[in-house]
């Protein structure tokens, strides 16, 4: 070979060998696969085209320049997803620990930059130490910058991030910036201070999977959308939420082909309980409404009285928005209304159409949502949907009560098209508390009070726990039987297609954080 070819060779053998076969043998050893592994899993096969890979850092303190390796402990480059173009870099933790020094960041950032410009997705796969100790202010610089193009790439390209390691201090706010966060089970966790510090500062004793791990994540804090059991298994779901999502905020998702045929869900007509107090799976409408098998949730395990996730209809890419019965009988409240809004904004963001689904009693009451500030939460699913413009369709299966009916994407705070079905329940409070409040001194003053209350509370039922005084009103567009919804749903939201909305000229409005 010619010596200059060999040369060149010998340099990618290097740099492919990342940190050497000692420390890619330790990741194996956690379960974890190497940065290089991911990617060529992750992307279609010989699609990857590196960039940087000869890339090295420049401090002289302790020594470091001693301690070269080629590529400073990440891999950035472009290639496809199922044929789709995408920007990415993996932190390579048999390097430094897959440290942030300042040259790191200037790969990340030069693919950052380049996916932006070219309009695609942006991914990235953490596996780091933090910022690199023997660089200072240089590696926090590193971060900085990557932050603050999060924020230029936000609502422009979508931006997921995979925690598949260590994510810790200032780390955590770059994957808190995109739009998703993925974690794996038992071999990640993010925290802004570990167990060490915690201990020191709170007297607190928590592990550190306690502290910031997958579960935590997914149940405690909604930092995460999304939990998988392994390295394979979180590429697998990148590719999956991918296959909803536009290259860019002026493109719109591929459609799947898909041909009208009889669209009747007779399934949907035995959901709803008669009993109005009785619990339902709100799972079931939406898989009666799909494509089948296409509902991907997000935020599966954080406040599970709303559902939320990515669905087809009609091949078509939409986001759904969810009272869940099950749990907290569909209330709104703190957490909720934050996971609703915020998937609310991405889809708004990126032209992918809403169907939000209503049974909601009200917004939770006590101490600990007022002092948690229900309110300004409350207030942020609010103006989430007010000022989304894609198209938003409504369906009330049950109750739409109180402040609660407003929120949930009601005609008054500009849905498209809003549908009930006949069991809906449109009301300002349910038949019982509103006939106590109303009738309290007729009731008083009855010689059987507990009769009394039954007589005006069907009297209160009938006259209003129905959507037709919504729907005299011209606040509910149709009450439909439930097997058409399919069906309504479809013509209703291809005849939203080309919905355009033109917005008075401002900075930004003002969605109360
Ligand atoms: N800067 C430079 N090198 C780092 C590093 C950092 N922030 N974090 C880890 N490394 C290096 C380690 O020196 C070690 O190098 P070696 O392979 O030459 O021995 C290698 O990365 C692996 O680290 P190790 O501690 O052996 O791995 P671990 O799995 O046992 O622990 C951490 C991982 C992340 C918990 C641990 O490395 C750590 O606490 N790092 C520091 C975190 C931090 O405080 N970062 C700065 C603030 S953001």
């Amino acid at each position: 070979m010619d010596p200059k070819a060999k040369k060149l060779e010998e340099k990618i053998a290097k740099a492919h060998l990342g940190g050497g076969q000692k420390r890619i043998d330790k990741q194996h050893h956690k379960n974890k696969l190497t940065a290089r592994e991911r990617i060529h899993y992750l992307l279609d096969e010989g699609s990857f085209e590196e960039m940087g890979l000869l890339v090295t850092h420049r401090t002289t303190d302790f020594d470091m320049e001693k301690q070269q390796f080629l590529g400073d402990g990440v891999i950035t480059g472009y290639g496809t997803i199922d044929g789709r173009l995408i920007y990415i870099f993996a932190q390579d933790f048999t390097v430094f620990g897959g440290s942030l020094s300042e040259t790191h960041a200037e790969k990340i950032c030069k693919i950052m930059d380049a996916a932006i410009k070219v309009g695609v997705p942006c991914i990235g796969l953490n596996d780091s130490g933090g910022a690199r100790i023997q660089e200072g202010v240089r590696s926090l610089g590193g971060y900085a910058d990557i932050f603050y193009r999060n924020v230029q790439a936000s609502g422009v390209i979508p931006q997921i991030s995979a925690i598949m390691g260590p994510c810790a201090g200032g780390a955590v706010y770059s994957p808190a910036m995109t739009d998703f966060t993925l974690m794996v089970e038992n071999t990640s966790y993010m925290f802004v201070t570990g167990p060490n510090v915690v201990k020191t500062v709170t007297n607190e004793e928590v592990t550190a999977e306690e502290l910031g791990g997958a579960t935590t994540h997914s149940t405690k804090s909604g930092v995460t959308h999304i939990t998988s059991a392994n390295d394979i298994d979180c590429l697998d779901d990148i590719k999956k939420l991918l296959s909803y999502l536009p290259q860019n905020n002026t493109k719109i998702t591929k459609s799947l082909p898909f041909t009208l045929q009889d669209e009747t869900r007779e399934i949907l007509e035995k959901i709803v309980p008669d009993n109005a107090n009785k619990p339902y799976d709100m799972h079931h409408v939406i898989s009666g409404i799909i494509d089948d098998d296409s509902f991907y949730e997000i935020h599966k395990d954080y406040a599970e009285n709303i559902i939320v996730g990515f669905a087809r209809l009609g091949g078509r890419s939409i986001g759904i928005i969810a009272n869940q019965p099950l749990f907290l009988a569909g209330v709104l409240d703190v957490n909720s209304s934050k996971k609703a809004a915020r998937f609310t904004r991405f889809c708004d963001c990126f032209n992918i159409p809403l169907l939000v689904l209503v049974d909601v009693p009200g917004f939770l009451p006590g101490t600990d949502q007022e002092w948690n500030g229900i309110i300004t939460n409350g207030a942020k699913l609010l103006y989430a949907l007010s000022e989304a413009t894609v198209p938003r369709i409504t369906l009330i299966t049950r109750k739409a009560y109180g402040g609660a009916y407003d929120v949930m994407n009601s005609k008054h705070i500009g849905a498209d098209m809003n549908f009930a079905w006949p069991s809906a329940e449109i009301a300002v409070m349910g038949a019982k508390g509103a006939s106590e409040i109303i009738f309290k001194r007729e009731i008083q003053a009855a010689e059987n009070p507990a009769e009394k209350l039954a007589e005006k509370e069907s009297e209160y039922a009938e006259k209003f726990a129905n959507p037709y005084r919504a729907a005299e009103r011209g606040f509910i567009d149709e009450v439909i039987q439930p097997k058409t919804t399919r069906r309504k749903l479809l013509k209703a939201f291809s005849m939203l297609e080309d919905k355009e909305v033109i917005k008075p000229n401002r900075k930004h409005g003002n969605i109360p954080l």
